[in-house]
C-alpha cells in the first residue's frame, strides 16, 4: 500500500476518511451524515465504521467515518484500530484510493502516524498463490492519501513504514509453505530483502556447524534433505564498542516430528515453526531500514525437522556445541536442540549484552496463555521487565513464567546430560529450564516462547487471519527505548 501527502485542500478522491474521537462528531457535517450516524448508533469507538454517501462540489463522494476511540486509554492502539478498520473495510472494496482527511481530523503527527499504520498493517495480504480470484475478491486499495498532514507527519511516517515493512517481511516468511521456504530459501529470501539496506548477512553451512560441534542442531536436520543454515544478520549502527544485543530465532522450516511423528490434522500448521525466525529476520529488516542507533544481530537456526531412514531416533545421545549431551528422548521437541547451539554460537561469537530467543516451542504455552501473550522467560529481571514494557508499549504483549532448580531437575537424563523432554507438566518451564543450560558466564538471557502468537485463526487489531508478524514491533520497541534512547 502506497502512502503519499499532499497539502491541504479539496482531494479529488471518491473515498474520503474521517478520524472522529469518541462523542466529537465534526459539526459541519451534511445532516444525512450527522443523523444516519447517530440513526447507526455511531459513536467514535475505536475502529468503529460508519460510511454515506454525499454530494460535494457535485460529485459523488463516499465518506467513512471511523472512530478513534476516547481521548484516554491506549491511544496509539485506538488510532492503529481506526487504520486497521478502514483497510478492512476498503481493501477489496473496488475503491483504489483512499483520502484521509488529516486537517478535518485533528490528528497530531503521531497519531496520523499510527492510524496510518494500523491501515497499512491490516492491508497486507499474500495472494501469491491465488490464480483464480474474482474481480471483486481481488485488492482493489492501493494508495492512502494523506491530505493536510500536521509537520513531522510525514517523517515520522519514514519510521512506521520500516517498521511495517518489517512486520509484512515476517508475515510473508511465515505465510510461505514449506516447499518454498527452507533453510536455504529462508536465507536466499533475506538476501534479497536486505539488499541496499546496509546490514551485513552470511551464513553458516552444515559443514561449518559440523566443524563447530553443534550435534544438536545437525541432528535435527539430518533427517530432511533440506541443508540447515544458521543465519547471521548485523546491523551496527550503535557506537563502536557498544556489545550487541543478539536475538536468536528458532527457524524450524517444517515440524513433522521427525521419528516421534506428529498426527495427521493440523500438521500444515508446522509451517510456521519458524515464527521467531522469522520474527528476527523483520525486526533486522525495520531497524535496518529506519537506521536505528543500536548494534543488533539477528541469528536464525534454519532446519527442517523430517523422518527418514537417516533420522535421528528417540535414545539418541548428541553432543552439543556446548559439550553438553543430550539424550533425544522426543525428536518433537526439536527447538529447544536448535536454538542450544544457536546461543552457544552467538555467546561465542558476540559476546552479547543481552541474549534473546524467540521460538514457536512448545504447544503447552497455546494451552497456558492462549493466543493473547506471549510467555517470557528470564535469568534477569532487568530485561525482563525492559521487555515486558516494549510488550506493553508495541502491543506484542508477553507474560512472565517462573525458572528454578526444581524444575531444572526435571529434565535430568539417565546417560547423559540432559533429556530433551520433561514429564507431561511445565512443558513450557522445563523447555525455559533446558535453554537456560546453555546461558554461559551469566549473560542477560529472555526466552520468548511464541508459540500462540505466530499464528491467527481469525483477524485481530491490525492483521488478517493468517501471520500475525508477532515479535518484529516488541524488537523494535526494545531496542528503540532501552539501546536508542
Ligand atoms: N513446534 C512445536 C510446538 C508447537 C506446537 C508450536 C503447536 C505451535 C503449535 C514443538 O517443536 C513441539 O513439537 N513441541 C512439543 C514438545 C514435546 C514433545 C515435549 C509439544 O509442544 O508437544
Ligand atoms: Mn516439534
Ligand atoms: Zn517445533
Amino acid at each position: 500500500m502506497k502512502i503519499s501527502f499532499q497539502s491541504a485542500g479539496a482531494s479529488s478522491s471518491r473515498l474520503l476518511a474521517l478520524v472522529v474521537a469518541e462523542g466529537k462528531l465534526p459539526a459541519d457535517l451534511e445532516r444525512s451524515v450527522a443523523e444516519g450516524a447517530a440513526a447507526a448508533r455511531f459513536a467514535g469507538k475505536a475502529g468503529q465504521l460508519f460510511e454515506a454517501f454525499v454530494e460535494r462540489d457535485g460529485q459523488l463522494v463516499r465518506l467513512a467515518l471511523v472512530g478513534a476511540g476516547p481521548g484516554e486509554g491506549d491511544r496509539a492502539a485506538n488510532l492503529e484500530r481506526a487504520g486497521a478498520a478502514l483497510a478492512a473495510r476498503y481493501l477489496t472494496s473496488g475503491e483504489t484510493v483512499l483520502a484521509l482527511d488529516a486537517g478535518g481530523s485533528a490528528l497530531d503527527a503521531d497519531g496520523l502516524v499510527s492510524v496510518l499504520l494500523g491501515l497499512r498493517l491490516r492491508g497486507w495480504r499474500y495472494d501469491a498463490y491465488r490464480t483464480r480470484l474474482k474481480d471483486d475478491q481481488k485488492v482493489s486499495l492501493g494508495e492512502v492519501s494523506v491530505i493536510g498532514a500536521p509537520d513531522g507527519a510525514e517523517s515520522a511516517w519514514q519510521t512506521a513504514a520500516a517498521l511495517a515493512h518489517g512486520v509484512e517481511f515476517a508475515r510473508e516468511l511465515v505465510t510461505e509453505p514449506a516447499n518454498i521456504i527452507y533453510p536455504e530459501s529462508f536465507v536466499e529470501r533475506c538476501l534479497a530483502r536486505f539488499a541496499g539496506t546496509g546490514a551485513e548477512l552470511s551464513f553458516l553451512t552444515e559443514e561449518e556447524m559440523g566443524e563447530l560441534g553443534m550435534g544438536a542442531l545437525l541432528g535435527v536436520a539430518q533427517g530432511s534433505v533440506r541443508k540447515p543454515r544458521l543465519l547471521v544478520i548485523k546491523w551496527l549502527g550503535g557506537g563502536k564498542g557498544v556489545k550487541p544485543t543478539v536475538f536468536v530465532g528458532k527457524g524450524v522450516t517444517f515440524d513433522t516430528g521427525g521419528i516421534s511423528i506428529k498426527p495427521a490434522a493440523g500438521m500444515e500448521d508446522m509451517k510456521w515453526d519458524m515464527g521467531g525466525a522469522a520474527a528476527v529476520a523483520g525486526a533486522m529488516l525495520a531497524l535496518s531500514g529506519r537506521k536505528a542507533k543500536a548494534n543488533v544481530i539477528g541469528v536464525c537456526g534454519l532446519v527442517e525437522n523430517m523422518p527418514d531412514g537417516n533420522a535421528q531416533r528417540p535414545g539418541d545421545v548428541v553432543t552439543t556445541m556446548s559439550g553438553q549431551t543430550v539424550e533425544v528422548i522426543n525428536t518433537d521437541a526439536e527447538g529447544r536442540l536448535v536454538l542450544c547451539d544457536a546461543m552457544t554460537w552467538a555467546q561465542r561469537e558476540f559476546a552479547p549484552a543481552a541474549l534473546v530467543d524467540l521460538a514457536t516451542l512448545t504447544g503447552a504455552m497455546i494451552i497456558s496463555l492462549g493466543h493473547e501473550h506471549g510467555g517470557i522467560f528470564s535469568n534477569d529481571d532487568t530485561l525482563a521487565d525492559d521487555l515486558l514494557a516494549a510488550g506493553r508499549t508495541s502491543g506484542d504483549k508477553l507474560w512472565r513464567f517462573p525458572l528454578s532448580p526444581a524444575y531444572d531437575k526435571l529434565i535430568d537424563s539417565a546417560i547423559a546430560d540432559m533429556k530433551n523432554v520433561g514429564p507431561r507438566w511445565a512443558g513450557s518451564i522445563t523447555a525455559a529450564q533446558y535453554l537456560q543450560r546453555y546461558v554461559e558466564g551469566g549473560t542477560p538471557w529472555a526466552h520468548l516462547d511464541i508459540a500462540g502468537m505466530v499464528w491467527a485463526d481469525k483477524p485481530g487489531q491490525t492483521w488478517d487471519k493468517g501471520a500475525t508478524g508477532y515479535g518484529v514491533r516488541l524488537i523494535d520497541s526494545y531496542v528503540q527505548s532501552k539501546l536508542e534512547g
